[in-house]
């Protein structure tokens, strides 16, 4: 069998499955989706959005790209944010790290793969900013890990600074930014303690999560 014809199989298992259990599921979610969550992610394969949260089709509206980063310039995921803002009023944007992820591993390294260094330069911003906090320890994995979490939350702070969640904010929208970061080797989401709904509030939740990040 062909690895496109599996896919296809088990496809069509997967949505009689569903028909089966709830006859009106695809009709309701054709006519309109309504998600409350915006997932900001890593592109790994290993981190998919709905599955790990245990939401259905229909309940998270994802952008992932390599180590789920939110770059002013990067129409694709400002376009993401401010549909899923503007149109949808999603209340939550979650910006999902991993540990030991290979877009953070590679930016540490310094190491050429092409192009993707381009997009890998912005990953080393944030290790520049962060220097001494990353140099406590002469522990390689234990720096990637770090830079994960710092990443997450230097993201969370680029997303809280796009004009759209600034405007979003101003005219009162209800709209919270968090920072989770996954572990690929138990599955459990962890909490860096970023929840903020407003400017200030990002930018104290911010302080807070790095100074935790480097007690660690
Ligand atoms: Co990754």
């Amino acid at each position: 069998m062909s690895s496109i014809r599996l896919l296809l199989d088990n496809n069509r298992a997967w949505a009689e499955a569903i028909r089966a259990k709830h006859p009106d599921f695809f009709p309701r979610l054709a006519a309109q989706q309504a998600p409350r969550y915006l997932w900001i992610g890593c592109s790994d394969s290993r981190v998919p959005a709905n599955e790990i949260v245990g939401l259905d089709p229909g309940e998270v509206f994802v952008h992932r790209n390599v180590a789920n980063q939110v770059v002013h310039t990067d129409f694709n995921c400002l376009a993401v944010l401010q549909f899923a803002v503007d149109v949808l009023k999603v209340e939550h944007v979650i910006v999902v790290g991993h540990y030991r992820c290979g877009g953070i591993r590679a930016a540490l390294e310094d190491s050429a793969h092409g192009l993707i260094d381009n997009w890998l330069r912005h990953v080393q911003d944030i290790a520049v900013r962060h220097a001494a906090l990353l140099g406590g320890r002469d522990d390689a994995g234990w720096r990637v890990d770090r830079l994960c979490e710092l990443n997450v939350a230097d993201q969370v702070l680029h997303v809280a600074r796009t004009t759209i969640v600034e405007e979003a904010w101003r005219r009162g929208q209800k709209l919270t930014l968090h920072g989770l970061i996954y572990g690929l080797e138990d599955g459990v989401l962890r909490d860096l303690g970023i929840e903020a709904d407003s400017g200030t509030g990002v930018r104290a939740d911010y302080a807070r999560a790095v100074e935790a990040i480097g007690r660690r």
